[in-house]
């Protein structure tokens, strides 16, 4: 089976009440792990690359590596781009095969950012690969810039049957309160459920993107801080709420910070346990398989789209 773009996905996973999990892979174990829990769920999967990525492992490793995944797993699967912030990059990555880019241009002013996403769009639809945009904008850190958590963030619902009816975007990741990283909550997790619903309201049957879902798993942090520290207070997205966002209008859920922290508490563990340890495979074995435990949760307990690759 070829890559596929998330039109099929999307349908489905709104139609059902579920969501696609969208993973953030940078190496090998990464991908491995993340395929091995799909494989096993029988889950259509998205494999994200954000230009962090693309820098770190070079672009022609990560697209092999995913065609690898395909060939070993059988699944569906989509190879998209994370947070291209330029026609530039979402345009290199629909020349290297990607079958799905996201533009986010959500730092633009309303009209700017419709440009630019028009422009993507009309590139992406030309060579049958599918754009999601961004309207409103995260809290939280995204590319080093840092965003306060102020309502004026939260997505517009009255923009957004203009946007994407001028756009002709295939999805939207909208604002509704959850943020980059492993610190999204100071106090009580709240996200604005509200908005969600008023723009599935205007957009109805249009598939919605979460970014910013992890739910940093505090058995995990606990791990990262026996074994050195670094994240004490980190909270992430109750599951429940990513539940409830999954069986409305959201059909993509962006996870990427609980991937990390799987790979660094798997890591940690091992080498303070095994010091002596010193072959890469001792200590990334078992991270790739923290990574697909993690996924695996994801799959079945969170989003849903456990037994839906072939329906
Ligand atoms: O939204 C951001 C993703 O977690 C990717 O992060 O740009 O550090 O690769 P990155
Ligand atoms: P997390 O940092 O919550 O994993 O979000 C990842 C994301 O939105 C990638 O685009
Ligand atoms: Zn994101």
């Amino acid at each position: 089976m070829p890559l596929v773009t998330t039109k099929d996905m999307f349908e489905k996973a709104y139609n059902g009440g579920y969501a696609i999990g969208a993973f953030n892979v940078n190496n090998m174990e990464i991908i491995q792990g993340i395929v091995e829990a799909a494989t096993e769920e029988q889950a259509p999967l998205i494999l994200q690359v954000s230009a962090g990525a693309r820098k770190y492992a070079n672009t022609t490793y990560l697209t092999k590596m995913v065609e690898a995944a395909i060939i070993t797993s059988g699944l569906p699967i989509c190879l998209h781009l994370d947070h291209g912030d330029s026609f530039a990059i979402c345009k290199d990555c629909v020349d290297s095969g990607f079958t799905s880019v996201m533009i986010d241009a959500s730092a633009h002013p309303f009209q700017e950012n419709i440009d630019i996403t028009k422009q993507v769009v009309e590139y992406a639809h030309d060579h049958g690969v599918v754009v999601e945009a961004e309207l409103g904008k995260l809290a939280g850190i995204e590319d080093d810039v840092k965003v306060s958590a102020k309502d004026a963030n939260y997505t517009d619902p009255d923009q957004v049957e203009e946007f994407v009816t001028k756009t002709g975007v295939d999805s939207l990741a909208i604002a509704i309160g959850t943020s980059h990283g492993a610190f999204k909550f100071k106090g009580q997790p709240r996200l604005r459920f509200d908005i969600l619903e008023e723009v599935s309201k205007r957009l109805p049957g249009f598939p919605i993107v979460l970014h910013g879902a992890s739910s940093v798993p505090q058995e995990l942090v606990k791990i990262v801080n026996q074994y050195g520290g670094a994240l004490p207070g980190a909270q992430g997205v109750p599951e429940d709420m990513l539940r409830k966002a999954a069986s409305m209008a959201v059909c993509k859920i962006n996870i990427d910070s609980d991937l990390r922290l799987a790979v660094t508490a798997a890591v940690r563990e091992h080498m303070a346990l095994n010091p002596s340890h010193f072959d890469p495979r001792q200590y990334l074995g078992p991270a790739r398989e923290a990574v697909k435990q993690v996924v695996k949760h994801k799959l079945v307990d969170v989003l849903g789209c456990n037994g839906k690759a072939f329906i």
